[in-house]
């Protein structure tokens, strides 16, 4: 026995190269496995993330509430220990506390993913005005919609609304063709208006009167007025009966707006100038500003109380000179808007300070939708909280340079990019990311000190089973649909349809490319020549009746949750722009199945060239 175990031993001793050498191997193998088991979850993590935001958002939230838990003790902790301590270790410890509140005060933000702005935290900017823009050009909802939310407004900070009526304003007599067939009544508007007033929300209306005028342009009767015969979009400032058409627009909106200081006439985006016969003598700059001054001095001919505001772009590559030569100062102010997160990058400092120098004061606009692009359904309210804030850095700045500081901040709400355009984000899936911005410009920064306020304007659940309530976290979920996606504001059903409409869309587009492109048997070439397996097309089309059926459920669950909002043109419109192509394109797949099936005996190969080939310079066999 004595003898085995020194054997044992001793050939242990004599090959203890290769004994470390399998050890080392061991380590590693065990190692390596804890590693891929490590990835496979994250893999699995960011897999959930696209496929089941829901899934993720869970954990992610389950995960920033242990964090927040235990940022919140460790501050709690530092508040503690400064209490107990002498004199001498206090400066240290308050050194030490106030940097790791800076440090923990960071970490929160960031897990909240606010975008990091630079602001004055010490001396928040807050713009006077806080103006939420309705564009009711596209989708517009039904006046008692507008009255549920009047007060969420005014209560995240709001100060007035800018109200973009285009086609929607009751407009009659000569006008009477260029309003919209669901235009609203002028009781619907006195409603409005009213509703408005008892929110105390100051209502600036908004007529374009240069550029963007596609809405009445567009009609033959007033197709004489615009610039270039063939398009819509400006009238020609030169023409007879331009100045009267502006004239009978503005009387008829300012007979039902007795009350209003402001008046926005537009003036943005006037793409076509000076290219008929008798603009075309003038200068592009000249004629600009000839005509938003004439415009502007007959306004104040006959209401002369009225201020006067305009969209910025035309004027930023103006000169200075000419600005002044038109005094536009005395006439207007000019709305500074910028969606995109770099404001400068669009206005720089020789732009503000020209603005400065001319106007006693500017606007500044923001977005909180319908800025990214033309066909979303949701804004991704991380890019506009960015947006907004880096506006509070920039008015911050620029605020001192005008004579009577700047008057205020639009947050913009387009609904479509131009008359002609689908719509974008609808108003219901828009209102979360609106109240961050809005409670974000009404008070100079955005943190966690805001949550109550914003969760309880949303009517946000309130803490449920001990959990604490979820907040947001821009980063993993910039459409707020998982940290949002409870809450019981007027138009939710709709906010969280969109996330429904997400994934079902996801679904859809990922089987119409598999099945008609990636795999071989139910291309159009199959189609086309009615050449294909059975077996292959059973498989196929086994996922077809189940994702055409949640489709239908989806589009069933859109309109009932539209119908209080929208009249049956909106939900028509907007169905058939996002569910209808879908559902036909399924359809489409179902029928070509049928036919298929029905073969049951197939043509040998080659089989005929298809005869539209021959203008492609293939020929074709003879016979
Ligand atoms: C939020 O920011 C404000 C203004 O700087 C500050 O007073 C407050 O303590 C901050 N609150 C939190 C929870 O970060
Ligand atoms: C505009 O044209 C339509 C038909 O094209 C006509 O019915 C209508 O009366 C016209 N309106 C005016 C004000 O001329
Ligand atoms: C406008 O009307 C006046 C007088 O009615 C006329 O002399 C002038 O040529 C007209 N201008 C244009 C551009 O039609
Ligand atoms: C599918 O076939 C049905 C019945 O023939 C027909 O009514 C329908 O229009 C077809 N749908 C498409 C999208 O082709
Ligand atoms: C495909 O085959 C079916 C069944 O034989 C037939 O009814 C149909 O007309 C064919 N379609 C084409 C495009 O050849």
């Amino acid at each position: 026995m004595k003898n085995y175990i020194y054997h044992v031993g001793l050939t242990l001793w004599r090959k203890k190269t290769s004994m470390l050498i399998v050890v080392c191997l061991l380590i590693l193998l065990l190692l390596g496995i804890q590693f891929s088991q490590s990835e496979q979850e994250n893999a699995r993590f960011k897999d959930g993330n696209n496929k089941d935001q829901t899934q993720a958002g869970d954990l992610a939230q389950f995960t920033n509430v242990k964090f927040l838990e235990s940022l919140q003790k460790q501050r709690n902790a530092g508040k503690n220990m400064l209490g107990d301590s002498s004199n001498k270790e206090q400066s240290l410890l308050v050194r030490k506390v106030a940097e790791e509140h800076e440090r923990s005060q960071h970490e929160l933000e960031k897990m909240l993913g606010i975008p990091f702005v630079n602001l004055d935290l010490k001396n928040p900017y807050i713009p006077k005005n806080r103006i939420v823009h309705l564009d009711l050009k596209g989708a517009p909802p039904k006046v008692s919609y507008f009255k549920k939310i009047f007060t969420l407004l005014k209560t995240l900070g709001a100060t007035g609304l800018l109200i973009e009526y285009e086609d929607m304003f009751p407009y009659s007599g000569i006008l009477k063709d260029i309003k919209a067939g669901n235009a609203y009544s002028v009781d619907d508007i006195k409603q409005i208006l009213a509703a408005a007033q008892e929110s105390k929300l100051e209502v600036i209306p908004l007529i374009q009167t240069f550029g963007h005028l596609e809405f009445a342009l567009k009609h033959s009767n007033w197709s004489k007025l615009r610039e270039v015969p063939d398009s819509p979009q400006a009238l020609c400032p030169n023409r007879n009966g331009t100045m009267e058409f502006i004239m009978e627009m503005l009387k008829q909106i300012l007979e039902l707006h007795t009350k209003i200081t402001y008046l926005h006439i537009g003036c943005d985006e006037v793409f076509q100038m000076g290219e008929c016969e008798i603009c075309r003598l003038e200068l592009h700059e000249n004629l600009f500003l000839r005509h938003v001054s004439s415009v502007a001095n007959v306004i104040r001919k006959q209401w002369p109380h009225l201020r006067l505001i305009i969209w910025d772009d035309m004027l930023r590559h103006l000169s200075q000179q000419s600005l002044q030569d038109f005094a536009l100062g005395e006439l207007v102010e000019p709305m500074v808007w910028v969606y995109a997160e770099d404001i400068y990058r669009f206005v720089q400092s020789p732009v503000w300070d020209k603005y400065a120098t001319v106007f006693k004061t500017a606007w500044t606009a923001s977005a909180f939708k319908g800025a990214f692009g033309e066909t979303l359904y949701v804004p991704d309210a991380r890019r506009h909280l960015e947006n907004n804030l880096r506006w509070l850095d920039v008015m911050s700045q620029q605020h001192q340079l005008f004579k009577q500081g700047l008057s205020g901040i639009i947050l913009t709400g387009w609904q479509r990019y131009d008359h002609f355009a689908v719509l974008c984000e609808l108003f219901p899936a828009s209102l979360p990311s609106l109240s961050l911005n809005l409670l974000t410009v009404s008070n100079g920064y955005f943190n966690l000190s805001l949550k109550n306020q914003l969760l309880s304007a949303l009517s946000c659940p309130e803490h449920g089973s001990g959990r604490p309530t979820p907040f947001i976290a821009l980063e993993v979920d910039p459409h707020l649909w998982d940290k949002l996606g409870r809450c019981m504001f007027p138009g939710s059903p709709i906010f969280r349809l969109m996330y429904r409409l997400h994934n079902t869309e996801n679904e859809v587009v990922e089987y119409l490319k598999v099945t008609q492109q990636q795999k071989g048997w139910l291309t159009s070439y199959n189609v086309r020549h009615n050449y294909s397996l059975p077996l292959r097309v059973d498989e196929l089309t086994s996922d077809l009746p189940r994702i055409y059926h949640s489709l239908l459920a989806l589009n069933r669950a859109v309109v009932d949750s539209m119908n209080d909002i929208f009249d049956h043109y909106v939900i028509a419109e907007w169905i058939e722009q996002r569910i209808y192509p879908y559902i036909i394109e399924l359809e489409k797949i179902q029928n070509q199945t049928t036919i298929l099936k029905n073969v049951n005996s197939w043509p040998s190969r080659p089989l005929p060239p298809l005869k539209d080939l021959q203008r492609l310079g293939v020929s074709l066999p003879q016979n």
